[in-house]
């Protein structure tokens, strides 16, 4: 079986740097094009660092990583430190990594890449603010039929928001992206609270990861003891919901998840529900669909697939 060729746009962020770990982990499933990253949980500069630091520790610093748009198309940018800390890996001890940022912005990689590879066969996977993907879309709207297909995460309907009471994070920074890419006719599989707010890295989970006893290991339990504070204080939930690597386990195993295909708007205009996701669930409008909207997850699968990867590492 040919290895899936994706390009990963990343703001990370704890929760960005297990998806990369379990995407690194998998070279036989996964050809990764490159790292794009965008400014999201925490400042451009910091989010490319986090990436670079990642690879080092999955010891693929084969993959390029490219820094991208440091705001929102048309917006201020609103990070989330709360969540992640200063650094944005808050958690294991952090290093200035030796792998140097590859030549080129982010956009323009996703460009090239787009129209060097045979149409429909590069996945994109947005895991923070779709700024980058919309960029490259208006920059070079040849490129949306070239897209196989945009598997993200971002977005909220039963689970209602998690930065406003109406939005999640990675669409309200971001709204007039998340309307380009709703709107861009690409297939959409959008990973939503809905369905992440159910992959929670529990005490027993990370226990396990720790238990690994590598560097990666340590490094992913270090940094879910940091992740975990937010949401548990917040929700009341037994540990930090695993949102990004949702992404990386669906491409791994799609039998993890299930969802819905319905029609998904992007509130851009009311200041009360700037970045909702409307999922029209229940088919009560003649929008058509657009993207396959995921609601539930086999959480033991996950967890299992997750640690398994982590172990080749
Ligand atoms: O709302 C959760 C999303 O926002 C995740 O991608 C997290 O990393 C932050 O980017
Ligand atoms: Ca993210």
């Amino acid at each position: 079986m040919t290895a899936r060729k994706i390009i990963i746009d990343t703001d990370p962020g704890q929760d960005d740097a297990v998806a990369l770990l379990l995407a690194l982990a998998s070279p036989d499933e996964l050809d990764i094009l490159g790292i794009t990253c965008v400014a999201g949980n925490v400042p451009l500069e910091l989010t490319q660092k986090n990436a670079r630091m990642i690879c080092e520790v999955a010891g693929r610093t084969d993959v390029p990583v490219h820094a991208g748009c440091e705001a929102p198309l048309s917006r201020p940018l609103v990070t989330a430190e709360h969540v992640h800390g200063k650094t944005g890996l808050d958690g294991p001890e952090l290093w200035e990594p030796k792998l140097q940022l590859t030549e080129g912005h982010a956009v323009d990689f996703i460009i090239h890449s787009l129209r060097r590879h045979a149409p429909g066969s590069v996945t994109l996977c947005p895991l923070g603010p779709l700024t980058n993907i919309a960029s490259a879309i208006q920059k070079a709207p040849d490129i949306v039929k070239r897209i196989k297909e945009i598997v993200l995460m971002g977005g909220a309907y039963f689970e209602v928001g998690n930065v406003t009471p109406a939005a999640e994070f990675n669409i309200y920074v971001d709204p007039e992206a998340a309307k380009v890419v709703f709107t861009s006719g690409v297939p959409l599989v959008v990973m939503p609270l809905d369905v992440t707010h159910k992959a929670l890295a529990t005490r027993p989970r990370v226990e396990a990861i720790r238990a690994l006893d590598s560097r990666a290991g340590h490094f992913t339990a270090d940094m879910l003891d940091f992740f975990e504070r937010f949401d548990v204080a917040k929700y009341g939930s037994q540990g930090g919901p695993l949102h990004d690597p949702c992404v990386i386990a669906y491409l791994l195993q799609p039998e993890l998840f299930t969802g819905r295909n319905v029609n998904v708007e992007i509130e851009t205009q009311s200041e009360l529900t700037l970045g909702m996701t409307v999922a029209d669930w229940w088919g009560v409008t003649d929008r058509e669909p657009n993207a396959m909207f995921m609601g539930d997850v086999d959480a033991d699968g996950f967890f299992a697939l997750i640690t398994e990867r982590l172990a080749r590492l």
